[in-house]
């Protein structure tokens, strides 16, 4: 993957950061839109947000995904424990998989912090076996500017 797709995707957030309260939920949605469509091949991007104790379904590109996710369950919850991005190459492989799109290959969860808190997940899906390993402080990065939103 080109290091300089990424560095237009993260200018073009960016762009996207204007402070508007009113826009935060347009903005998200775009931002979303772009990492699947400028990334390829992304099959689901879309966040996990902390509420009432799990994480819930919010806002996403893809097809339609499990609402409630338990902490420490599947990759999503694993993340929101570990506080710490997670990678899986082939999904078959990860303990408690929660499959909700059949053609998933492979997953990374990244969290998002406020402050120490975490307080969603950004969760991506590509449909083949992939290493994430030269992505992970990219999509890290996405993941701080998408806080902005939250
Ligand atoms: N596969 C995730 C569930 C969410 S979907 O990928 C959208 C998991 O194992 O937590």
């Amino acid at each position: 993957m080109e290091r300089q797709i990424y560095g237009n995707l993260v200018d073009s957030l960016r762009g996207l950061e204007d402070g508007k309260e009113h826009l935060k939920g347009a903005h998200l949605g775009n931002a979303l839109s772009q990492i699947k469509l400028n990334l390829p091949p992304n099959s689901w991007v879309g966040l996990y947000l902390v509420n009432d104790g799990q994480l819930v379904l919010g806002p996403f590109q893809g097809t339609p995904a499990c609402e409630e996710i338990a902490f420490g369950k599947g990759v999503v919850g694993a993340c929101y424990e570990k506080r710490a991005t997670i990678m899986v190459e082939d999904v078959t492989t990860f303990p408690g998989y929660i499959c909700c799109d059949a053609s998933a290959k492979s997953e990374i969860c990244v969290p998002v912090f406020k402050g120490e808190e975490v307080i969603a997940i950004l969760d991506i899906d590509r449909p083949d076996l992939h290493d994430f390993s030269n992505e992970k402080e990219e999509f890290e990065a996405i993941a701080k500017l998408l806080e902005n939103w939250l």
